[in-house]
Parts: C-alpha cells; sequence; structure tokens
C-alpha cells in the first residue's frame, strides 16, 4: 500500500489535500494523471451501463437537496454510525470496523458506543438556524428517486429500466480510512433500476453478472473479488437484500468494493408519502398502478480506482536495475502514448518528432518527454502506466518510421510515420 501511496504522489495521480497546511483527514486530491484516470474510468460506467444499453436514463441532480428528502429517505434517522473512543489513545473507531473490546491501536478499553449522524450539515441563506439546515448527500441515489416522476413524464419509459447518475456524495467519516478507500467526499457511479416485485430476483442476478463483467474488463483479477451477503444487523435501513463485491485489497484483504442492494418500493413510497405526490407507475396495458422495486447497483470511483492501482502495481528487476510499472489496462490508462525525441539538442529530431506529437495529439491523451536519457523517460512513463512510447531517432530522418516500446513486454518495433496513428489505434482501442 505504502508503494502505492508513494507512486501516486510521485506520478500526479493522488495528491494529499491541503497537504501544505499539514493536512485533512481523508481527503485527497487527483493530479493530472488521477484526473485523467478518474474520467477513463466514469467514461467506461457510463458507456457499459448507460450508452451502451437501451433500458437506461442518465441523471445529474444536486448535491444540496430539500432537506425532507433526508427524512422521507430515512437517512436523518436511520443512516446512523456507532463509535467508540479509546479512553487511553482517545483514538475513535467505528463500531463495526473494530473486532475485539480493545483498542486496536493500544490496547486500551473503548468508552459506550455512541450514535452519529454521518451527514455533513451546512446552511442555506445567512442564518445558521435549524429551519435553514441542509444536507451535502450522502448517496447520490435520492436525486434519481425524487426525478423519478419527470423521467417517466418526459420519457414514458416500460419497466424494466435504469436511472443512472455519477456524482459526489460526502460522509462524516471518523475513522482514518486506508488512502482513497475511505474519504470524506467521494465519487459514486450510482444506478436505481426498477422492475416489477416477483422478478427482483432474476434482475439482482443479473445485475450480479453485470457488474462482474465490467470490474474483469476494466483488468481486476476474477480471482481477487468475490461476492459476500449482508447478515440481517448490516442491512442498511432501506435494504431487505444487500451484497458487496469485494476487492481483495493490499490493506486487511476482502473489502467493499461495491455494494448491490435490493431496496424494494421503500424509497418511492416513503417519498409518494411524504410528498403528497403520486410516483407511482401505470402500466399502459393494464392500466395498474404500483411502485415499482429497485435493484441498486451502486459503485464507488475511488474504490475502483485503488483497486486498478492495487493491480497493475508490479516491480521487476532486470538487470539488476528495479523496474516499476503500472500494467493498466490501456482504456483507463491517462497517457496512450509518450513521444520522444532521442536528443533533446537536436533541432532536426525535435521538429519531426514535435509533428509526431501534434498529429497523433488530436487522435489520443499523450505527452512529450525530452528530459534526461532515453531509459528514464520509459522508467517514468512505465510508473505513470503508459502503455505506449514513440521514439524519434537519427534512422526516422532517413527512413520515416519511428520505434514504439510497448509498457509490459518492453518489445521495440520499427512502424512507419505513416501508419503510426492506425497501428496505436488498433492496439489501444482493439
Ligand atoms: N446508495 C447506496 C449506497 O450509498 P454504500 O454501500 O453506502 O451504498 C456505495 O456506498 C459505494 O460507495 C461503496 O460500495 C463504495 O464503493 C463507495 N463508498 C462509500 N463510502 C465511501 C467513502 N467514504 N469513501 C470512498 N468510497 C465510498
Amino acid at each position: 500500500m505504502d508503494k502505492i501511496v508513494s507512486l501516486c504522489k510521485r506520478r500526479g495521480f493522488v495528491y494529499p489535500g491541503s497537504d501544505i497546511y499539514g493536512g485533512l483527514a481523508n481527503t485527497f486530491d487527483f493530479g493530472p494523471l488521477g484526473v485523467e484516470l478518474a474520467n477513463n474510468i466514469k467514461k467506461s460506467w457510463w458507456k457499459n451501463f448507460v450508452q451502451d444499453r437501451s433500458d437506461m436514463y442518465g441523471l445529474d441532480g444536486g448535491i444540496l437537496m430539500n432537506p425532507k428528502i433526508w427524512e422521507a429517505s430515512g437517512h436523518t434517522q436511520g443512516f446512523i454510525d456507532t463509535l467508540v473512543e479509546c479512553k487511553k489513545c482517545h483514538k475513535r473507531f467505528r463500531t463495526d470496523q473494530v473486532d475485539s473490546k480493545k483498542c486496536p491501536e493500544c490496547g486500551g478499553e473503548f468508552t459506550e458506543a455512541k450514535k452519529f449522524v454521518p451527514m455533513f450539515k451546512t446552511f442555506v441563506g445567512p442564518v445558521e438556524d435549524s429551519a435553514s439546515v441542509v444536507y451535502l448527500r450522502p448517496e447520490t441515489a435520492q436525486a434519481i428517486f425524487v426525478n423519478f416522476k419527470n423521467i417517466i413524464d418526459s420519457f414514458h419509459p416500460v419497466l424494466p429500466f435504469g436511472i443512472a447518475q455519477i456524482g459526489k456524495a460526502f460522509r462524516n467519516e471518523i475513522t482514518l480510512g486506508n488512502f482513497i478507500f475511505r474519504k470524506l467526499e467521494f465519487e459514486q457511479m450510482e444506478i436505481e433500476y426498477f422492475v416489477e416485485e416477483k422478478n427482483w430476483e432474476k434482475y439482482f442476478k443479473e445485475w450480479k453478472k453485470e457488474i462482474e463483467k465490467w470490474v474483469i474488463d476494466l483488468g481486476i483479477g476474477k480471482k481477487n473479488i468475490r461476492w459476500r451477503e449482508h447478515n440481517k444487523e448490516e442491512l442498511a435501513h432501506y435494504s431487505k437484500h444487500t451484497e458487496d463485491i469485494e476487492y481483495d485489497f493490499p490493506f486487511g484483504g476482502f473489502k467493499e468494493l461495491y455494494g448491490l442492494a435490493y431496496r424494494t418500493d421503500y424509497d418511492l413510497k416513503n417519498h409518494s408519502e411524504k410528498s403528497g405526490k403520486d410516483l407511482r407507475y401505470i402500466d399502459l396495458k393494464t392500466n395498474e398502478k404500483f411502485f415499482p422495486h429497485v435493484i441498486e447497483p451502486s459503485f464507488g470511483m475511488e474504490r475502483t480506482m485503488l483497486a486498478i492501482f492495487s493491480e497493475a502495481y508490479y516491480e521487476e528487476e532486470i538487470k539488476g536495475v528495479k523496474r516499476v510499472v503500472l500494467k493498466l489496462n490501456p482504456a483507463v490508462a491517462p497517457i496512450k502514448v509518450a513521444v520522444f525525441p532521442l536528443l533533446a539538442n537536436k533541432p532536426n529530431l525535435i521538429k519531426k518528432a514535435k509533428e509526431i506529437y501534434d498529429g497523433l495529439k488530436k487522435e489520443f491523451f499523450i505527452t512529450w518527454d525530452d528530459r534526461g536519457n532515453i531509459g528514464k523517460r520509459y522508467y517514468a512513463q512505465d510508473e505513470a502506466g503508459t502503455p505506449f512510447c514513440v521514439t524519434v531517432d537519427f534512422e526516422t530522418l532517413e527512413k520515416d518510421d519511428v520505434t514504439v516500446r510497448e509498457r509490459d513486454s518492453m518489445k521495440q518495433e520499427r512502424i512507419k510515420i505513416k501508419e503510426l496513428a492506425v497501428y496505436l489505434e488498433e492496439k489501444l482501442n482493439g
């Protein structure tokens, strides 16, 4: 884990939040490569679960919503963590995250468990009183439920169908969360999939397959994931049946990657009751009015990223020199191609390399490097997970071809400049 954290900082993937002021626990900033990786994960998710399907509708709801939503959803009463504090070292832990009755840090005794609602509160307007309280959403899901009728009215979807959203969610996490595994603000990629009650098990099983397929396609090894069913005590207040897909993270083993919950008609029914608006679905064939039931696949973007890092990080020794390489799936790799002139002080090499760089830049997210020697540049791109490096050398000037070096095998090939874009396109996008 330490090696991943250090590589993430060194190569501009993830920086600790507010670092120059001593940091703020459980906050992180994404650097230039982190932004690209995050965008590629979200693009892949949206393409797979929204664009490629004909039963899915996208949404981008607000982070701040009417606080009545959180009462109707049961969050203000039911979204509760319990915490204990060590009497000796005063560290706090969520009770569901400690196995023993003693502090794992110093062996001290714990206080009685206290309850708290992990939703962040803020105020709308100039007066900070109870009438102006709003919450930062702890899940994106509720924007989907409160827009259910809008989407029905605009698009007249027929069951089963889903509404998908990617966006920030916020939780007042009180325990230190392993790197980006547990953050105060994080991105969720959520789907509420509306079905007839009698079909919930069938679609639950289908979603398990869909989730598994997507993570494996991203490059996550099948042996490193498993499903685990929630027992009664850990079920969220809205769920009748939940299964987590867990990943074997490099800290503490299998932990929740994503959740898949059967939320029944809990949310639509409660919002209907509390808002006074009829959120029932009308079956146009039978004219029957009812609340659809909901299967909810809920993905965390940061946990996807951490699983990707864990999966892709390799160290190897070549002729006594250590090579660190991120074997990222090209679909999510931030930089697809790096272009180098062999030497930084030869204007004719620079000119040719710039032409190639400018041409490829329109097609792919690429980078330029002319610092240090070629070995150091390869080393840097291996750590960034860049699948291909293109080097312009003296032979290029005579033969109009370049050296293309592949990250994982380190094999080098000479490719004609006029064929380069097609060659890379085929290798990167299949
Ligand atoms: N709408 C359902 C829901 O929010 P959840 O299991 O509480 O369910 C869904 O959250 C996913 O969001 C988790 O499986 C995880 O991937 C991610 N997640 C939850 N809390 C997180 C946190 N503090 N930091 C990073 N990711 C988090």
